[in-house]
């Protein structure tokens, strides 16, 4: 496994396999990785002859006052997990490799970013398009894995891919949840035991809004109503950022939960802030 943190090395490696022919598969991650990374990995070992995982806390993504500095990193752990799911590159470039001091360049897709996570965090997926165009273009890979539970950013980056002609097969894979429910998150190391206990209750809120729009209540702010009481109950600890019912390819509210519909949610529990979703089709 070679690992890799000069952007001008990759390239030139990836232009190589680019032009010889050789299927390549992205992973992008921040690292510290869990097993929805390696379900992301294995998926690429799929699709792909060669695997490369970019690990990069990209810091044009976090806001003023957001976890940057706090952000979970384990460098050498993450090259171990790389080597025992059989990844072939690792790129993990210094922020100073990626930004220099002239950077005037920005990605941008402001109508898909308006709601959800784009509401909360205005420059957040100015900072994932810029950085995920710069890797596409670092590491030319034939196709690019992402994680379902970023829906926005997955949406996001496949309307670049489409608008700006980029060469590569974008892929969403399916959230991996722990035994009792709870999304896997790098974020989720930050929750406290008993905020850990609770956490597992923001899936359940999305699964009673599901069990509910099939039992024909299509109204988005009984639905609101419904699992609002419910966390109010069960996950105390928990303060929502948004709880939306959006289409989940314009990423706009829908004023009927009906046909298939994205249930989202961002919830602040202690030092974290957890996303979750859930496609429902009703
Ligand atoms: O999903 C993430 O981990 C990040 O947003 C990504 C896609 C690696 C860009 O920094």
């Amino acid at each position: 496994m070679k690992i890799i943190s000069d952007p001008q090395e990759i390239q030139a490696l990836c232009r190589g396999l680019r032009f010889s022919g050789v299927t390549t598969a992205l992973v992008p991650t921040m690292g510290f990785l869990h097993d929805g990374h390696k379900s992301l990995l294995l998926a690429a070992k799929n699709r792909a002859e060669k695997v490369i995982l970019s690990i990069f806390v990209n810091p044009t993504q976090f806001g003023p006052g957001e976890d940057l500095e706090a952000y979970p990193r384990d460098f050498n752990r993450d090259v171990k997990i790389a080597e025992e799911v059989g990844v072939d590159i690792v790129f993990a470039p210094k922020p100073e490799a990626m930004y220099g001091p002239d950077h005037a360049t920005w990605v941008e897709a402001p109508e898909l970013a308006k709601e959800l996570c784009g509401a909360s965090r205005p420059t957040h997926f100015r900072g994932v398009c810029t950085v995920v165009l710069k890797l596409f273009n670092l590491c030319m890979p034939t196709f690019a894995l992402f994680g379902e539970k970023d829906w926005q950013q997955l949406a996001i980056i496949k309307a670049m891919t489409r608008d700006l002609n980029l060469p590569v097969q974008v892929e969403g894979c399916p959230i991996v949840r722990e035994p009792d429910g709870l999304a896997l998150s790098s974020r989720n190391s930050y929750l406290t035991q008993s905020e850990r206990q609770q956490a597992p209750h923001i899936f359940k809120g999305l699964k009673l809004v599901q069990k509910l729009a099939r039992n024909g209540e299509h109204d988005p702010r009984q639905l609101k109503k419904a699992v609002e009481e419910y966390w109010q109950e069960h996950l105390p600890l928990g303060e929502i950022d948004y709880l939306e019912f959006v289409n989940p390819v314009k990423i706009e509210r829908v004023d009927a939960v009906q046909g298939e519909t994205l249930v989202a949610v961002a919830m602040r529990l202690g030092k974290a802030r957890l996303i979750d979703n859930l496609l429902i089709r009703s």
